[in-house]
């Protein structure tokens, strides 16, 4: 049990070898989740910081609980309450955490290709937890480990990945990943909101959503940045939920048994329904939301274990 690299930056040029082994080491990480006694020592010893310039909730969490869970010392520094207020760099806030003897660091930022700067400044391994519109690689690594789960396989899968893609992290995390693990990917949204390069990376783009859902095996719902409205990238939020948003008569377009997923944090109404939403894995819809949740827990503590062990 190993990885081929001492960070995860993104999934851009991860093999399948590695993809697999985080994915089937989260395979065991969700028996201990499941387990009365969540205890393991497999982080002992080692000192976990999070490192996060931007909110949020699934992501700084899933991995103080999967330090925690796992024997490790974990701390989280925030942008606002820490020196970064006071102008310090994240040069020389990479510094300061690299004399805190700290075994990985799992850095948020606002800016496309922070954690590679960070990476080149400090001995720990450093993990992407989003940068800017770039990556979010272990938000598909979690995404990738649901669809294995739910429907025993990545390989052949038909994903449609729905909405605002020219600002999301999370979908071309999923784009890296899922091509490398032989699924196929279709984007659509408005027009304003799928980049030109798209083409580029032989997937499919459409700004017909009904199009994309059809025949999908997965429909992966991404959040609308509400601030773009403002930019005129999209009409008003009726209207993109109307032409946009995953209802229920346009999932009903997808294969029998389609997951229904997305990232989180949920915009109810705009992106997606809450009908579909709150379906659950046994429902009509079969919303798989709840447990990515889940799982991303998992996958953080088979990451956080397996870049612990990699030694050159
Ligand atoms: N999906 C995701 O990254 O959620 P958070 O912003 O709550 O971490």
């Amino acid at each position: 049990m190993a990885l081929s690299q001492k960070n995860l930056l993104g999934l851009r040029g991860v093999s399948a070898a590695d993809i697999s082994e985080i994915l089937n080491t989260a395979d065991l990480m969700k028996v201990i989740l499941a387990s009365n006694n969540k205890k393991t020592p497999h982080l002992q010893g080692k000192t976990i910081l999070t490192v996060f310039y931007e909110n949020s909730t699934r992501t700084r969490l899933s991995f103080e609980l999967a330090s925690k869970y796992m024997g490790g010392v974990a701390a989280n520094m925030s942008a606002s309450g820490s020196s970064v207020a006071k102008g310090e760099s994240l040069v020389d806030t990479a510094r300061t955490l690299d004399r805190m003897a700290s075994d990985v660091l799992i850095l948020r930022h606002p800016m496309t290709g922070a954690p590679h700067l960070m990476a080149k400044h400090v001995r720990a391994s450093v993990i992407n937890a989003g940068d800017g519109t770039n990556e979010h690689p272990t938000q598909a690594l979690l995404d990738m480990f649901t669809m294995k789960e739910k429907l025993g396989g990545i390989a052949g899968l038909q994903v449609a990945i729905i909405g605002d893609v020219t600002h999301s992290r999370v979908a071309r995390s999923n784009l890296w990943g899922l091509t490398t693990m032989g699924a196929r990917v279709t984007f659509a949204g408005p027009s304003t909101l799928l980049p030109p390069e798209l083409e580029a990376t032989g997937c499919r783009v459409t700004e017909c959503v009904d199009d994309a859902v059809r025949e999908a095996d997965v429909v992966m719902g991404l959040r609308i940045q509400l601030e773009r409205q403002q930019k005129g990238l999209f009409p008003s939020v009726r209207e993109y939920h109307k032409f946009f948003g995953l209802t229920p008569e346009r999932v009903a377009l997808a294969k029998k048994g389609a997951l229904v997923m997305h990232p989180g944090p949920m915009n109810r109404g705009v992106e997606i329904s809450s009908i579909v939403a709150d379906g659950g894995d046994s429902s009509q819809y079969r919303s798989v939301i709840d447990e990515q949740v889940t799982n991303g827990v998992a996958v953080r503590m088979a990451l956080l274990f397996l870049l612990t062990r990699y030694n050159g």
